[in-house]
């Protein structure tokens, strides 16, 4: 499967990261970067740290510094100074490529020989432009897979989730482009909590991956806690790559979903139209349910997968 995958590492984007490298089915093309969890300098040095920690081999691709039409914010009540507080990384060589990212999605969209499935776990900013600066690599591109929307409440806004409530207009353009839309949001990603307990099991592996898992996951539930009084830390981001390496892990609805771009207090929600009152012609699929056992269990088997690290 061509994969480009587009994130804001972000403590839950680390541990996508981590569970796309540990499966043979992916040809990560690239990986894009977005500003969201922390500046696009931050967020792009973090990708780097994460795949070169993990030797992946994965090109990095910095994209966008803000939103389309908006200026950029962060998280770091969430995710920290550094965008990924909580494991010290190596100091590495690697660079991001001299290409931003909307030139290598188009570029690497239209040479692929077989259909792209792009995954966003930030911002939708890179693939929103892309498509605006070139529509025609919309028939090159299988399906858009991303964590992001909320049929019900949202988490910085009473309606809208972070990523969207960044650039709904981004979003808004990859909603409405007629390509396969995959929408993994708060609904089900608030089920999968990391707890002590996960992390318990998960340290017990005692590999390099599982230490990064660890350390990282620690800090992320304390700000949970403090940001949300949650009793663990919603694992969001690999639901998207979950979903890709087994789909039975989510239940999907095929729905019709608007993104709310007015200025008001209602900007950033993806209106998921489950009921089918306004009769519009369905363009997602958006998850209902989780398996929340076959996830973690997802995620414990790509972690020992990194033992010959
Ligand atoms: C999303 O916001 C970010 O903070 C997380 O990385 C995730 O992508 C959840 O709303
Ligand atoms: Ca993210």
């Amino acid at each position: 499967m061509n994969i480009i995958f587009d994130c804001d590492p972000g403590h839950d984007d680390a541990i996508a990261l981590l569970l796309l490298g540990s499966n043979k089915k992916f040809n990560v093309l690239g990986v894009t970067t977005e500003s969201g969890n922390q500046t696009i300098e931050k967020t792009t040095r973090n990708a780097i740290n994460v795949i070169s920690y993990l030797n992946l081999p994965y090109k990095v691709y910095k994209g966008e510094s803000k939103p389309l039409y908006r200026d950029a914010v962060i998280c770091d009540k969430i995710h920290g100074e550094s965008g990924l507080d909580g494991f010290e990384f190596p100091k590495y060589t690697m660079k991001e490529e001299k290409e931003d990212a909307v030139s290598f999605i188009i570029n690497a969209v239209k040479s692929s020989k077989e259909k792209v499935t792009i995954v966003t776990t930030g911002p939708m900013t890179n693939v929103g432009k892309a498509l605006m600066v070139d529509p025609s690599i919309k028939s090159n591109i299988e399906k858009i897979v991303l964590m992001g929307g909320s049929i019900g409440a949202g988490n910085v806004t009473p309606a809208a989730e972070f990523n969207i409530n960044c650039d709904a207009e981004a979003a808004n353009v990859c909603f409405i482009s007629g390509i396969p839309i995959y929408m993994m949001g708060l609904d089900v990603t608030r089920k999968v909590l990391v707890t002590d307990e996960i992390v318990n099991r998960i340290s017990k592996i005692n590999n390099k991956a599982s230490e990064m898992f660890s350390k990282l996951m620690r800090v992320f539930i304390d700000n949970q806690k403090k940001v949300f009084h949650l009793d663990g830390a919603p694992l969001h981001d690999p639901v998207t790559i979950a979903y890709l390496i087994d789909p039975s892990v989510v239940e999907m609805k095929y729905v019709n979903t608007e993104i709310d771009c007015a200025k008001s207090s209602s900007y950033g929600r993806t209106n998921c139209d489950i009921p089918g009152y306004l009769g519009k012609k369905p363009n997602s699929y958006v998850a209902v349910e989780i398996n929340i056992e076959k996830y973690f269990n997802i995620i414990e088997e790509a972690i020992k997968s990194y033992n010959f690290l």
